[in-house]
């Protein structure tokens, strides 16, 4: 993204805008599945049907807090030929652009910066330098068909979906881009009918699941890699068509664990979170009361990082909902999950 607005330019954009300036409670809705209308728009996803990609494009699509950001730091220091100081020089939004996403957007919706328009995220991941490395959260179906005519790389990551759920509703009561929820029983009904942005996980996880044996599918779990992350990092390496020493590799494994992703201001997303809802705070004109109360809910980006969460969460009437709600969807499909 630096490479093609330049670094100055997207200082600024971020100072002055936030990313992702939105108001949350703003949805449509596209084959049953929610969209948030300033963060991906609906012409956006028109766009999407033609956006063409290259054969050497690494994306990493997830649904989301699945583990998107630990999984695209590890894409960008892999593509980055394990040169980790590169990683440091800018952050992983930049660097991993959020493809479908208005990553400068306002509640006007449209960001004019020294008279400049300035570009959606995906006109911007076209004038980017090969090879790119890309984040998507789009279901399968609305995929531009391009990555898979092209055969472009692609690094999918599921996460058992109870931990997935609670991941999730932190998240809402996180971002101003997303609708927040007074309650975890309120949050759990419209998670378990799929009436929640990215709509179903279910046909999520399924779309790419069921694709996995396609050479340009790599289908990982989120629980694989906390269980062994060097095993992971070669995996997506090998994938990737990279070989690098055993040193490189356990320097990028170090870099990206919970601890060390949590404290660095390039990896981990929290900072521009909180001046996100620091600037939505102070355009609408937001009561201390108010932003007292948010501070409140809102959780770190980087939140606990762990398998088992969910039992925090759940109870017992809403895990035997849900396990059988699992059961039911995963059917026949070989795909399941640790817990
Ligand atoms: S998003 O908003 O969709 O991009 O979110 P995503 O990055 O997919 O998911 C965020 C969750 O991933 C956890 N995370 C990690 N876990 C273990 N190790 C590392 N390095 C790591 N990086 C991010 C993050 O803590 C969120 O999970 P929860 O359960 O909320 O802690």
């Amino acid at each position: 993204m630096e490479q093609v607005l330049g670094k100055e330019l997207v200082e600024k954009l971020i100072g002055e805008n936030g990313l992702f300036l939105v108001p949350n409670d703003d949805y449509y809705e596209l084959d049953g599945i929610p969209f948030p209308t300033h963060l991906v728009p609906p012409s956006t996803l028109e766009a999407m049907k033609t956006w063409q990609a290259r054969p050497d494009d690494a994306f990493i699509i997830t649904y989301p807090k699945a583990g998107t950001t630990w999984t695209q730091e590890i894409l960008s220091a892999i593509c980055n030929d394990g040169d980790l100081s590169k990683l440091s020089l800018s952050h992983t939004f930049l660097r991993v652009p959020f493809m479908e996403a208005h990553m400068f957007t306002s509640t006007e919706s449209v960001v004019y910066l020294q008279d400049i328009k300035v570009p959606e995220t995906y006109e911007i991941v076209d004038k980017m330098k090969s090879p790119r490395t890309i984040k998507s959260h789009l279901p399968g179906h609305l995929l531009p068909p391009d990555v898979m005519k092209k055969k472009s790389r692609v690094v999918y990551v599921a996460r058992n979906p109870k931990d997935l759920a609670v991941s999730y509703f932190h998240f809402h009561n996180t971002v101003p881009s997303l609708h927040s929820y007074s309650s975890w029983e309120e949050y759990f009904e419209d998670f378990r009918s799929g009436k929640v942005y990215c709509g179903p996980w279910w046909d999520h996880y399924l779309y790419y699941w069921n694709r996995r044996h396609g050479p340009n599918i790599l289908f990982l779990k989120y629980e694989e890699m906390i269980r062994d992350l060097k095993s992971v990092v070669i995996k997506i390496m090998t994938f990737l068509g990279y070989t690098f020493s055993d040193d490189v590799i356990a320097k990028i494994v170090d870099h990206c664990t919970f601890a060390n992703m949590k404290k660095n201001p390039m990896a981990n997303p929290n900072e521009l979170i909180d001046q996100q809802r620091a600037v939505l705070a102070r355009k609408i004109n937001k009561s201390t009361d108010e932003i007292k109360e948010e501070e409140k809910s809102a959780q770190p980006f980087m939140r606990k990082g762990i398998v088992g969460d969910w039992m925090t969460h759940f109870t017992v009437a809403q895990n035997e909902v849900m396990e059988a709600h699992i059961q039911e969807k995963m059917v026949g499909s070989g795909l399941i999950f640790d817990y």
